[in-house]
């Protein structure tokens, strides 16, 4: 295959901001307990975190953590997890199917996530709660002192308050199987109220309201609709919830899956500048992608049901192990989110630790990376400056979810002291890609670095027992010659190119 692609800078999107590459920890299976928290592990701190995976987390390069659900958010009750931890009630999460020891609450993950240097992204229960116990939440993670939620938060020692600016409005009320789940005119009216009356504690929070759970939902862009047409002047984002998986052995079509996540984003911004301009606002709407992923959901239905009476302390749910391919196909979902940074300002990979994620734990044992791990860390460390949008001219494919689709796609970003990068994917699953790239606009004269994420098994993966069977390689063979960069990339690959 074939494709010749132009960069220049006149095709600047936006400046990246690194809220693209925020992450999400969910009391969830093995991501809080067993995962970043494990209390007796050889690397735990003395407050039960695992350094060598708080060491991992900062070599992934993630950004805003949005925590503490999902699902889960929406039947807790955060008043449970703060105080002696002795005195901590032991609950049911129906979400889950699971026991909540409230061993880590909101006080031990905000020391977590300032030891890796993230940015709290909040989620209130507006499932089973409402108003009261958001503004409750709020006084206790932001107020200075000299109330009773603020003393009480000095009292658990922690005097600062946390300054939290980004919250979330509930977590995918659209969802049947959300505890609570609201009609789109119940839940935007709960909604606009709720961040309205946080408005009035704090008015420089910023607020995000629940959009669909994904763009099959029955009422995708209707949910959206009604929703900002009650709370378009209270929110600055409207979420986005986004998994793929491989189907039916129909890899094609799973390597196109960001044409889904292209086509989610431009509905909900056409319904979002319909309600702007219905509402005659100056405001444009903002999306936060705080859940995207590989998610083998159709698998994890078929064989993780939990029985009735089982209540389990972290079990292993959504342990998706992750090949090549689906490395391939998270490169590509960022690539759709750089390109789309002008609306997508904000975006988190879903989840972090053990539940559908980049780093795997053992209890007692090792830490690694899986195959994902690869193109989050390299992206989030080179996605510098300036997003460009190249112009892509390449060889098509048929796929059978998505129609046709370009074989190639790639974006690129140039920083200030003028060094770009250019990432790309052959989504071909059986032919090379020669590239040739027309990046004379750019003022760069070298090949700084270059890696490949490949290999001639795309369904390669890394396991506990062999943790680095998959990683980065160079990629030989990149050639820039009076402003013409040349490269091969294998079938299904992701590759980085950094340029000087
Ligand atoms: O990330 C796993 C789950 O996916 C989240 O709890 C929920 O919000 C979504 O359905």
């Amino acid at each position: 295959a074939k494709a010749t692609l132009m960069i220049d800078r006149s095709a600047i999107v936006a400046r990246v901001d690194r809220r693209l590459f925020g992450a999400f920890v969910e009391h969830l299976g093995r991501c809080v307990y067993d995962g970043i928290y494990e209390p007796g592990h050889p690397a735990a701190d003395g407050d039960g975190f695992r350094r060598d995976v708080v060491e991992l987390v900062s070599e992934l390069g993630t950004t805003t953590i949005r925590y503490p659900g999902g699902n889960f958010v929406s039947g807790y009750r955060w008043q449970d997890g703060v105080g002696p931890r002795d005195q901590r009630p032991v609950r049911r999460d129906l979400a889950w199917h699971s026991l909540e020891t409230n061993q880590v609450g909101l006080d031990e993950f905000a020391r977590w996530a300032k030891l890796t240097g993230s940015e709290i992204m909040m989620a209130v229960n507006l499932g089973t709660q409402g108003v009261l116990d958001a503004l409750d939440l709020l006084e206790y993670a932001n107020h200075p002192s000299g109330t009773q939620l603020s003393d009480q938060r000095a009292r658990n020692g922690t005097t600062e308050p946390y300054g939290i600016r980004m919250w979330c409005l509930g977590n995918e009320m659209d969802g049947p199987w959300q505890i609570g789940a609201m009609s789109a005119d119940d839940y935007g009216s709960l909604a606009a109220r709720t961040a309205a009356a946080m408005r009035m504690a704090q008015s420089d929070l910023e607020l995000v309201v629940c959009g669909s759970s994904s763009s099959s939902m029955p009422t995708f862009g209707h949910w959206e609709r009604v929703v900002l047409e009650h709370t378009y002047e209270h929110v600055d984002y409207i979420s986005c919830h986004a998994y793929y998986q491989e189907r039916a052995g129909d890899l094609g079509s799973f390597l196109a899956s960001s044409l889904d996540m292209e086509y989610f984003i431009s509905t909900v911004s056409t319904v979002a500048d319909e309600v702007k301009l219905a509402k005659n606002s100056s405001k444009t709407m903002k999306l936060s992608f705080d859940e995207w992923n590989i998610w083998y959901l159709d698998e994890h239905r078929e064989s993780h049901e939990v029985s009735e009476t089982e209540w389990p302390i972290a079990p292993r749910l959504l342990e998706d192990v992750y090949s090549v391919a689906d490395a391939v196909v998270l490169g590509n979902l960022l690539i759709t989110l750089l390109k789309h940074h002008d609306r997508v300002a904000s975006a988190s990979l879903a989840q972090l630790v053990n539940v559908i994620a980049p780093i795997m734990t053992e209890p007692g044992g090792p830490a690694w990376r899986q195959t994902t791990f690869f193109p989050f860390s390299t992206t989030s460390r080179m996605a510098k400056g300036s997003v460009i949008r190249p112009v892509i001219t390449c060889d098509r494919y048929e796929t059978a979810l998505y129609g046709m689709a370009d074989v190639v796609d790639a974006v690129a970003t140039l920083a200030d002291d003028g060094v770009a990068s250019v990432f790309l994917v052959n989504r071909s699953v059986s032919e090379p890609a020669t590239i040739v790239i027309d990046v004379r606009g750019l003022g760069v004269s070298r090949v700084s670095e270059a890696h490949l994420l490949h290999d001639d098994d795309p369904y390669a993966k890394n396991t506990l027992a062999e943790q680095d069977r998959v990683g980065l390689r160079p990629l030989h063979d990149v050639v820039l010659d009076d402003g013409t960069l040349t490269l091969t990339l294998p079938p299904v690959s992701w590759a980085a190119i950094g340029l000087a």
